[in-house]
């Protein structure tokens, strides 16, 4: 009798027991699937927000920043501070060296340029320069980059191009010019109706702003005119004036920080702002500039300097003023 009560109790202890195991299993078991419901949803977000931070850093640092350079306009000053930033603040900054300084680029080279530029990553964020035309990269199913230029009085360009070829400048004084030894002031040049003062000599900034049709380059045209202003307001993040390249940097270095970055102060600091004035410059007399500017190509040259001028000034006005211009998002329904 004892014996069975007993055998019988400790079945029955046998049988809870058994039960708090199962129970606790169960409990477990289900801890156990939430834990791993939690880690799965923690990995989603965390997959989220890699995208979201690469999204982010991608749009920065693959900028790509073209600047086709016209000569004599102060472009060896800008794109000297470019290198001596580039390092610092992590882009890379190349020259495009057209064969024979040659403006427009042939058909497969504007093709193999634009692959090219679009598709090599190891070199964003990048800065490219060189004396050559605007090119559309929409023309070839690319996304465009941000082109920038600094045009310049078109008289005072010509004047320093001249005395450029004779005398050198203060950057490289050793190189022998191409009309070295040539000292015939531009004032006698003009009067003589000589080519090397030529008033077509002036279509440069048009043209490059127009781009590679065939039209661009031909002096005084006036749909290449039209062109240029329109490319210049809707294809191009920023054009400066070697007038106010200081103002033009500042701009550049508030609004692409990602480049630009400590660019003013380096300018301003450095001896910079004083490279490369050509050697020797005879201002024009009055009856040489009232000569040029009866010229078709000096008057259209000019319209577009104008141009150039007054939306730098239009944009200058908002991006320096007092109190910096901000937005902010609001009303974002639904909540
Ligand atoms: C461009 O390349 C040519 C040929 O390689 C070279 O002679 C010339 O000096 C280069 N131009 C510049 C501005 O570096
Ligand atoms: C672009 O051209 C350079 C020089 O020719 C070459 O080294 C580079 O691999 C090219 N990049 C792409 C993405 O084609
Ligand atoms: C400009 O500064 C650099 C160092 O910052 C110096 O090596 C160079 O000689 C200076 N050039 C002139 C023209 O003062």
């Amino acid at each position: 009798m004892l014996s069975s009560n007993l055998r019988l109790s400790y079945f029955m202890v046998v049988v809870c027991v058994t039960c708090i195991i199962i129970f606790y299993q169960l409990q477990i078991s289900k801890l156990y699937d939430e834990i791993q419901n939690l880690e799965l949803l923690q990995r989603k977000a965390n997959a989220a927000l890699a995208v979201k931070t690469k999204e982010v850093s991608n749009s920065e640092d693959s900028l790509v920043v073209i600047y086709n350079r016209v000569p004599k306009t102060g472009s060896t000053s800008f794109v000297g501070v470019a290198y001596d930033l580039c390092k610092r603040n992590r882009f890379h900054v190349l020259h495009i060296n057209v064969t024979a300084n040659n403006h427009v680029l042939s058909l497969q080279n504007q093709f193999k340029f634009v692959e090219n530029i679009t598709r090599w990553d190891g070199m964003k964020p990048a800065l490219y320069h060189g004396h050559f035309a605007f090119l559309d990269f929409s023309r070839f199913g690319a996304k465009k980059p941000l082109f920038i230029n600094i045009i310049r009085k078109p008289l005072d360009r010509l004047v320093s191009y001249y005395y450029f070829l004779r005398y050198g400048d203060n950057f490289r004084p050793y190189l022998v010019r191409r009309k070295h030894g040539n000292t015939m002031t531009f004032d006698e040049c003009v009067r003589n109706d000589l080519s090397d003062c030529d008033p077509n000599n002036m279509w440069l900034q048009v043209p490059f702003f127009c781009g590679h049709s065939a039209n661009c380059w031909k002096p005084g045209n006036k749909w290449a005119l039209t062109e240029a202003k329109k490319n210049l307001v809707n294809n191009y993040f920023l054009v400066g004036v070697t007038e106010e390249l200081d103002d033009f940097i500042n701009m550049l270095e508030l609004s692409l920080p990602r480049m630009f970055k400590g660019a003013m102060d380096h300018y301003l600091n450095s001896n910079k702002s004083h490279l490369r004035q050509t050697v020797q410059k005879d201002t024009p007399s009055d009856e040489t500039i009232k000569k040029i500017q009866k010229t078709v190509v000096w008057q259209m040259e000019n319209e577009l300097y104008e141009f150039a001028l007054e939306q730098f000034h239009f944009f200058k006005k908002q991006t320096l003023a007092d109190k910096p211009q901000k937005f902010i998002y609001e009303k974002i329904r639904p909540k």
